[in-house]
């Protein structure tokens, strides 16, 4: 099968990873259907995504590892050195002594030897237990930044991660990595589009030479039934229109343009296909300014995703868990 398109590479500071392809494919999807995400990270890989995330909580570990061996087996990648693999650390195994363990579970899952990177996928730290979702408020506890970001470190020196980083963390808590870190996060992925542009994050992360990595890049799943911002953007139609490309590929192409990673998901192959064609036409000057002028509007947040609306926090202030800064 022909690899239709490559996408560029970009080099993360810290750590020995490969360099990161500069588009991921998601994988986020519930419920998950193993031979769906399966074939869906095949059509993925054979028009030319190289970049997959994935995270202990979606449970596409397995498919995700099972569709590299099948795609080195058909000889579309001549081995598992040609992908690039995110998996994350969920919130009941932010605890020092689970973060090893938790890796070593996700690799198991992934049948690899290391992935590209980890990372901690919340400022979050909950009861250890099952990874329940939406969780209890009463199940938060006090995260030991410190503590965690030694075992990332840990997980880095053994060769099992090739670089960490962090998802989800605002400023105020990339500070406290920062002041823990030996080996500095090589990469915050947040929620990040036309809609929601993050711009004080991006600041503070380009100062760090901390790379970012867009989640939601298309305004999400509608998770919480509102609708999708970014594909409905009259903006963004407008500029697609001219363009000749579809507000999907004008998104993808802005967020690529502001020098960060999207990490989109479809698992339909003619969307996969127009998804990875964003590297060789450019949006203008005035493009770039109506898209800087769009109203901002976040969609994920600690108190709406990740806990039940019911109960309370009892062991944490939600204003230190929250992600919403701007
Ligand atoms: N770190 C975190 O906390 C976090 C949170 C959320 C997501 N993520 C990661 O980021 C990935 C992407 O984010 P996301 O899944 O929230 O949303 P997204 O990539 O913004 O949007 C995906 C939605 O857009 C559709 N779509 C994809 N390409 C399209 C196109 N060209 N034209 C029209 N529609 C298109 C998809 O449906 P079809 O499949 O039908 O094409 C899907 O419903 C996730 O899968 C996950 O890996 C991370």
């Amino acid at each position: 099968m022909a690899l239709t398109t490559a996408a560029p590479e970009v080099v993360l500071r810290s750590g020995n990873a490969r360099p990161m392809p500069a588009i991921g494919m998601g994988t986020a999807k519930f419920p998950v259907v193993h031979e769906t995400t399966r074939d869906a990270v095949l059509a993925a890989v054979e028009v030319g995504f190289r970049h997959f995330d994935t995270a202990s909580l979606y449970g596409t570990e397995l498919p995700l590892g099972d569709a590299i061996v099948e795609a080195v087996r058909r000889g579309l990648v001549a081995s598992r050195e040609e992908v690039f693999i995110t998996s994350k650390l969920w919130c009941t195994q932010c605890h020092p002594h689970l973060v090893l363990p938790s890796l070593r579970e996700s690799l198991r899952n992934l049948q690899m030897e290391y992935v590209d990177l980890y990372l901690i996928h919340w400022p979050i730290c909950m009861k250890p237990g099952p990874g329940v979702f939406p969780a209890k408020r009463e199940d938060a506890v006090p995260f030991d930044f410190e503590g965690v970001w030694r075992e990332m470190e840990e997980c880095h020196r053994l060769g099992l991660a090739k670089a960490i980083g962090v998802s989800n963390f605002t400023t105020w808590h990339l500070d406290k990595i920062m002041a823990a870190a030996t080996v500095p996060p090589a990469v915050n992925q947040v929620e990040l589009n036309p809609v929601w542009q993050q711009r004080k994050l991006r600041a503070y992360c380009a100062e760090k030479g901390i790379h970012v990595a867009a989640y939601s890049p298309l305004g999400g799943q509608n998770w919480s039934g509102e609708g999708n911002a970014v594909l409905e953007s009259g903006v963004l139609a407008k500029i697609a229109k001219a363009r000749r490309k579809s507000v999907a590929q004008v998104a993808l192409r802005w967020i690529y343009e502001q020098g960060l990673t999207p990490i989109v998901k479809s698992f339909s192959k003619e969307r996969l296909k127009q998804n990875i064609q964003i590297f060789d036409w450019e949006l203008t000057e005035d493009d770039l300014i109506k898209i800087g002028q769009i109203p901002q509007k976040k969609i994920v947040t600690a108190a709406n995703v990740v806990f039940s609306p019911e109960g309370e926090f009892t062991a944490v202030n939600l204003s230190d868990i929250e992600i919403v800064e701007e």
